[in-house]
C-alpha cells in the first residue's frame, strides 16, 4: 500500500485525479491537503474522502508545520502537487499571490519531503533517499510562451513564459529540477495543455460559456478570438500523470497534450451549436434556461442561441497567441496517447455541466458575481 499526497485535489483536475487513481489502484491511499479557495469545493470529492482509503486536510501548502506533521502521520512516499492559483487573468490583478502559492508552497513541499525522506549521504555527499519515494509537480505548456503559426512545444523548448501566472508556474518547475540536480530529489514533472470536462470552475473558458448560454447572457471573446489553445480531456491528463508518476524515471519531464488545437472563437460557436442541438433535440433540457420565453406552440424558446449571443471583449494582457503540445516523448516512452477525441469530449462535458445545475450553483455562490463584474465591466 503506497500512500500519495494530493495537494489541490479539490479542484478542477486534482479531484478527477483522485478519482481515477482511487478507482484504478487498490493499493494505494490518498491524503488531500487543500486550502479551499475560491476554486476549491469540498463537496466535489466528498463521496471519495472515506477516511480509509481517502483522508482530507484544509491547509496552505505553504504551512511548513503542516506539512511536517502529515508527512510525519501518513508517511507518504508520493506527492502530487496540483494545488495551484491556475486562472491567468486573476494572475494580472494579483500576481503576489502566484507567487506565494505556486513557487513558495511548492518549495515548501519539497523541502517537507526532504526532511522526511533523506536516509543518509552517499560518498560524494548527495543526500541518499527513501526507496521508492517521488515528487511530481503537475505544471503547464504556458510555461514555453506563445507559438507561431508553426512548430509545437517540445521538453526541449526553452522555457519563456509571458504572465504572472505562467511565471510563477516555471519558477516552481525551476525549483523541482534545482532539488533534482542539487540533492538528487526523485522528481517528475508533467506540463499538460488546456483541459476540459467534469468539475472544472466557471471562471475558464467551456464552463464561463455553457453558463453565461444558460442565463441569456452574452459570451465575452477576448481580442479577435483567434488565439489558439490544444485542448485535452481531464481524464487523459489524469491518465498521463498516473502513467508518469509510476512509471517515468526520476527526473524526466513530459509534455501532455493531444493535437487538438482550436482557435477560441470555435470553441464558443461550437459550444453555442451543441447545447442548441442538445435542446432541440432534449426538449426538457430547456427548463435550465433562464430566458423562457415560449413559442406558439407552447415551447420554450432556443431560437436565440445563436452566434448573436457573441460578444468581442477587450483582449487579455499579454495574451499568448498559441500553444500547442508535440505529445511525442510521452508516446514514445510510456505508451500514452489522448483516449478521447474533442468531439466526444465536448458533449460530455457540455452534458456534464447541464447535468450538475447544483454544483455550479454551490461553486458560484461566494465572490463569482463580483468577479465576473470585475473583469468583465471591464471588457466591455
Ligand atoms: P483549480 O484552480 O481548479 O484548483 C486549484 C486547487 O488548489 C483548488 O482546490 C484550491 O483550493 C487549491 N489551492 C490553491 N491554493 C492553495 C494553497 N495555498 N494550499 C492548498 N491548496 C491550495 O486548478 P486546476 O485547473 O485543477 O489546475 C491544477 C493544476 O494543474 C495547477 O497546478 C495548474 O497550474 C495545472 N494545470 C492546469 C491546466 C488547466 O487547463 N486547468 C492545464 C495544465 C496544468
Ligand atoms: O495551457 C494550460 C493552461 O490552460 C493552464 O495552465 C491554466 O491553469 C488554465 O487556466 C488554462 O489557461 P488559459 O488562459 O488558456 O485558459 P482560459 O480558459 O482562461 O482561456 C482559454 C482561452 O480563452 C484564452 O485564450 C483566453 C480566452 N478567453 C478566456 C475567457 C475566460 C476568452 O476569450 N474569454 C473568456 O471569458
Amino acid at each position: 500500500m503506497k500512500t500519495y499526497l494530493v495537494t489541490g485535489a479539490a479542484g478542477f483536475i486534482g479531484a478527477n485525479y483522485i478519482k481515477y487513481i482511487l478507482a484504478k489502484h487498490d493499493d494505494i491511499k490518498v491524503v488531500v491537503l487543500d486550502l479551499l479557495t475560491y476554486a476549491g469545493n469540498l463537496g466535489t470529492i466528498a463521496e471519495d474522502i472515506d477516511d480509509e482509503r481517502c483522508f482530507f486536510v484544509k491547509g496552505d501548502i505553504c504551512d511548513a508545520q503542516l506539512a511536517d506533521e502529515l508527512f510525519a502521520k501518513f508517511k507518504f512516499e508520493v506527492v502530487v502537487n496540483f494545488a495551484a492559483e491556475s486562472h491567468v487573468d486573476r494572475s494580472i490583478e494579483n500576481p503576489q499571490l502566484f507567487l506565494q502559492t505556486n513557487i513558495l508552497g511548492t518549495q515548501n513541499l519539497l523541502d517537507a519531503a526532504r526532511r522526511a525522506w533523506v536516509t543518509g549521504r552517499d560518498e560524494k555527499g548527495y543526500p541518499t533517499w527513501r526507496k521508492g519515494v517521488r515528487f511530481h509537480q503537475v505544471s503547464t505548456d504556458e510555461v514555453y510562451g506563445s507559438l507561431g503559426e508553426t512548430g509545437f512545444f517540445t521538453e526541449e523548448t526553452p522555457l519563456n513564459p509571458h504572465s504572472p501566472y505562467s511565471a510563477s508556474k516555471t519558477s516552481a518547475d525551476h525549483i523541482v529540477c534545482a532539488y533534482h540536480d542539487t540533492y538528487h530529489m526523485p522528481v517528475s514533472i508533467t506540463r499538460c495543455s488546456n483541459n476540459y470536462g467534469p468539475y472544472q470552475f466557471p471562471e475558464k473558458l467551456i464552463p464561463l460559456i455553457i453558463k453565461n448560454i444558460l442565463e441569456g447572457k452574452q459570451l465575452p471573446v477576448y481580442g479577435e478570438g483567434t488565439n489558439i489553445r490544444d485542448w485535452l480531456y481531464v481524464e487523459d491528463h489524469c491518465k498521463a500523470i498516473d502513467m508518469v508518476v509510476t512509471q517515468a524515471k526520476d527526473g524526466s519531464i513530459y509534455n501532455v497534450g493531444g493535437h487538438n488545437e482550436r482557435q477560441n472563437i470555435q470553441i464558443v460557436k461550437l459550444t453555442i451549436r451543441t447545447i442548441h442541438d442538445m435542446m432541440e433535440q432534449e426538449p426538457a433540457l430547456r427548463n435550465l434556461l433562464k430566458k423562457q420565453e415560449k413559442d406558439a406552440e407552447g415551447n420554450i424558446r432556443i431560437d436565440w442561441i445563436n452566434e448573436s449571443l457573441i460578444t468581442f471583449v477587450k483582449d487579455r494582457l499579454g495574451h499568448d497567441q498559441r500553444y500547442g503540445i508535440d505529445p511525442s516523448k510521452i508516446k514514445e516512452d510510456l505508451g500514452w496517447y489522448p483516449e478521447t477525441t474533442f468531439e466526444v469530449g465536448i458533449v460530455k462535458t457540455i452534458r456534464w455541466n447541464l447535468e450538475n445545475q447544483a454544483w455550479i450553483k454551490d461553486v458560484t455562490s461566494g465572490d463569482y458575481q463580483k468577479y465576473y463584474e470585475k473583469m468583465y465591466s471591464d471588457r466591455c
